[in-house]
């Protein structure tokens, strides 16, 4: 079979990012990140279309310099049809749609989080089916079992805010920009885990709860500071470092009971919270005692790229599963 060569564009929240495969090997991937949303605390859903409208165009241009491939030498074209921020999604559709129609190649559609997951396949060393992933980002926090590139299921799910919003809605209440998770996680770096204790939600089964931790965060910084208003700034690396070893006890506590009961040994995880360093670390420590074969994307594919975009276009491809012109994004998705 000759070769086949895809361009993947990923624009489902804040990040503009194209990509190119060549028989599932990743040549290049671009992203433009947008800092106009710092100030407000939050992705601003107009302001980030209007941004992916603005960085679309270079960024495809950029991947296809950097791989060194030709519009004329795609064979397919990838995008992410769901879930998302519905303006944000819509630019990235609407670009697709419109390469494959002026190329005259096939379209295909792909479930961002199932993307995520298959991050894990794009560079040795790789998961083998079945595997189970944790995938944490800002808008999910899912347990995943994946049976082959096109087969996997949703075994645990968060029942209320993701795991990345629990980073990012804490660091707002400590007074951080957003994203917040990347600064809990350089702070925590220098902080006591153990100083203060925030509990840990009782759920059954392998679903996550975080919303009870960030009312309890609240309710701790509002007495603390009631008392010194000077609380956070004198303490903000041990709080950092509880918080996020309360996020990561929670989601390590259900990755393993997910692991006995289904008797997997290879664990991944995927996702933007995975770039988190403590989490990356209890993953390890947790896989040597179980005996698990541990994997985790490389940086530029945990949080939102087109990689993953490209490497789930690909095994879509192999599949045959092209998607028609009139297919259009959502906002919410199911599998
Ligand atoms: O997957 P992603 O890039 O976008 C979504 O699909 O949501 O994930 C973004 C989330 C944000 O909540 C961000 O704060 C979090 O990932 N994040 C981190 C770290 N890097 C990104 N959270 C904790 N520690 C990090 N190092
Ligand atoms: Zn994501």
């Amino acid at each position: 079979m000759s070769s086949i060569t895809i361009l993947a564009i990923e624009s489902s929240c804040d990040e503009t990012s194209a990509a190119i495969c060549r028989d599932g090997r990743i040549l290049s991937n671009i992203t433009a990140s947008q800092s106009v949303h710092e100030k407000y605390g939050g992705v601003v859903p107009e302001l980030a279309s209007r941004a992916h409208m603005q960085h679309i165009v270079p960024v495809v241009d950029q991947a296809l310099q950097a791989a060194g491939v030709q519009r004329s030498g795609l064979n397919a074209v990838a995008f992410t049809q769901a879930p998302g921020l519905i303006g944000s999604l819509l630019v990235g559709a609407q670009f697709a749609k419109s390469m494959s129609l002026a190329l005259d190649i096939p379209l295909i559609s792909v479930h961002h989080m199932q993307a995520h997951v298959l991050a894990n396949l794009i560079e040795e060393p790789r998961p083998s089916f079945p595997f189970l992933c944790l995938t944490v980002s800002g808008g999910h926090t899912q347990i995943v079992l994946c049976e082959s590139p096109m087969s996997m299921k949703i075994i645990g799910e968060t029942m209320d805010d993701a795991a990345g919003e629990a980073f990012d809605k804490s660091a707002k209440l400590l007074g951080l920009p957003y994203p917040g998770g990347p600064l809990i996680d350089k702070y925590a770096k220098q902080g006591d885990p153990e100083r203060f204790k925030f509990p840990e939600p009782q759920i059954p089964g392998l679903d996550f709860s975080f919303s009870g931790l960030k009312t309890a965060i609240l309710y701790f910084l509002q007495e603390h500071t009631n008392n010194n208003p000077r609380f956070i700034e004198e303490n903000l690396a041990d709080i950092c470092a509880s918080v996020q070893h309360r996020i990561i006890t929670i989601l390590m506590n259900k990755l393993k009971k997910a692991a006995i009961q289904t008797r997997i040994r290879d664990i991944c995880i995927a996702g933007g919270v995975s770039a988190n360093s403590g989490l990356r670390a209890a993953l390890e420590t947790m896989g040597r005692s179980f005996h698990w074969n541990t994997y985790i994307p490389a940086f530029q594919y945990c949080t939102d790229n087109a990689g993953m975009i490209a490497i789930t276009g690909y095994y879509k491809y192999l599949a045959g599963d092209f998607a028609p012109l009139t297919v259009s994004p959502s906002a919410r998705a199911e599998w």
